[in-house]
């Protein structure tokens, strides 16, 4: 039977606490704490490694089983079966579309996915040599000057506008942030191509000679953005709840969620995946690297694995590593020394007792740097293809949070550890 309350005891006779036990559809439990604070107290919980800060329909993660479902469809079948835009449809709808919802949807997007021509000149007001995560979080942020009245954040026609807006420019937002830093100009969108075919033509695509996507390459890469869309309250999604809940621009709102995401313990780890690769460069330096990923006194972690949630093979990992696969034999690299190296790590990880032991598997980047560098992704980009998928799980869980009965503007409490009151001492008297 599931409890459905739960009584806080304390010692030296302070009054118990009654709190409800509320439960979702699958996963655990949670204890409401929410009248807490009218008892004078509060709980800790430093980076929410046992705290849920909403109530979602969208995505669910079991870290046990490793699974991972958006809107309930597991991800392997949507990786299979779909396209992005369709999944896209789904996290923000809550359902799959039918054939003409996705028609019109794709449609819609095809024909913004140009952006304001004066947004050109953002680009040009930063350095060349600027990381694209620099470029994409400035350019995004100053969307919200191109559209300020998305500020109404309140009005659903708005939000589902701004969801079609940044769904369509973000393709080009990412692209061009990789031409800006190539020094080439930029290749603007063709509404002839599809969504992963649009973004491989506007970063490959030169003005001297014709281009056409590898459709191979197109396939995976669609996959990729399929497999990065959401994943629940993640450090960014939940940066873009908390930026939004105050009422936020949405544009402002996912340069929040760009930034975040830019930091190598999140999803700048499959850019830092690659460089450790290239650093440890030959199977025969693993067993020196896992060495360092277990000593204490070593700042070093072997990137791309171990994950919050996850205590089992991230589901997105196994199913990159089969794309991996694909992508490498198609274009012939079955022999590529980067992927023998990530597999072998893997194998010695996975039969290391420390890793075993602290339950640490490939996450999604793991795998997901080598198959972009073997398309011809530079390091620099993983992080910003990353955040044009996961594009669409912030605006779904920013429009759930905002249209949320219980949407409140996020305001966390602490437990002060600093000065008793003092008073002012003038600089005359101070030691
Ligand atoms: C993403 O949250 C999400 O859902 C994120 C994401 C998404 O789709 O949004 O899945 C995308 O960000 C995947 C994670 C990418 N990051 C990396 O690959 C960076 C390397 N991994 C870690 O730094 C770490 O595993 C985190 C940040 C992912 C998780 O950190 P936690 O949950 O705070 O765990 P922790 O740092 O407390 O680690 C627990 C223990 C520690 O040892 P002890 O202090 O208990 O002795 O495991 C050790 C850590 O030192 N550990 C590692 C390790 N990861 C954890 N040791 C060596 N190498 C690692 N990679």
């Amino acid at each position: 039977m599931k409890p459905t309350k739960a009584t806080l005891t304390f010692d030296k006779g302070a009054k118990s606490i009654e709190l409800p036990v509320l439960s979702g559809t699958i996963g655990p439990d949670v204890i409401d704490i929410r009248t807490l604070a009218n008892h004078g107290m509060l709980t800790y919980d430093p980076g929410f490694l046992a705290t849920a800060s909403c109530s979602s329909n969208i995505t669910f993660i079991d870290g046990e089983k490793g699974l991972l479902y958006y809107r309930g469809y597991p991800i392997e079948q949507l990786a299979e079966h779909c396209d992005f835009p369709e999944v896209a449809y789904l996290l923000i709808n809550g359902e799959l579309p039918n054939a003409e919802q996705k028609k019109h949807f794709v449609e819609t997007l095809t024909r913004h996915t140009m952006l304001h021509d004066q947004m050109s000149s953002i680009f040009r007001g930063l350095r060349r040599d600027a990381h694209p995560m620099a470029v994409m979080v400035s350019v995004v942020g100053a969307m919200a000057a191109f559209y300020p009245e998305h500020a109404d954040v309140f009005d659903p026609r708005l939000r589902e506008i701004a969801a079609f807006r940044l769904l369509a420019k973000m393709p080009t937002v990412t692209a061009w942030s990789y031409k800006y830093n190539a020094g080439q100009p930029f290749a603007y969108p063709q509404n002839r191509l599809n969504y992963a075919e649009n973004f491989m033509h506007m970063m490959f695509s030169s003005p001297c000679e014709p281009y056409t996507a590898n459709p191979v390459l197109a396939r995976a890469l669609d996959r990729i953005l399929i497999l990065h869309a959401d994943h629940e309250q993640n450090a960014s999604t939940s940066t873009v709840r908390v930026v939004g809940s105050s009422g936020a621009n949405p544009f402002a709102c996912i340069s929040a969620g760009i930034a975040s995401l830019w930091g190598p313990l999140h999803g700048g780890a499959n850019e830092a995946t690659l460089k450790m690769l290239e650093e440890i460069g030959d199977i025969s330096r693993i067993g020196e690297y896992i060495k360092r990923a277990k000593d204490k006194t070593d700042s070093f972690r072997l990137m791309g694995f171990g994950h919050r949630v996850y205590k089992n093979m991230d589901p997105r990992a196994a199913i990159m590593r089969q794309t991996c696969h694909q992508v490498l034999d198609d274009l012939g690299l079955h022999d590529d020394p980067m992927f023998k190296l990530a597999l072998k790590l893997e194998q010695i990880a996975l039969e290391d007792e420390y890793f075993v032991n602290k339950r640490l598997y490939p996450n999604v980047d793991f795998y997901s740097g080598i198959v972009m560098r073997a398309m011809g992704i530079p390091n620099s980009m993983f992080t910003a293809i990353f955040a044009l998928a996961r594009t669409a799980g912030w605006i779904a869980q920013w429009n759930e949070m905002i249209s949320s009965t219980e949407h409140r503007i996020a305001r966390p409490r602490q437990l002060y550890t600093g000065q008793q009151r003092r008073d002012y001492v003038p600089v005359e008297q101070r030691p």
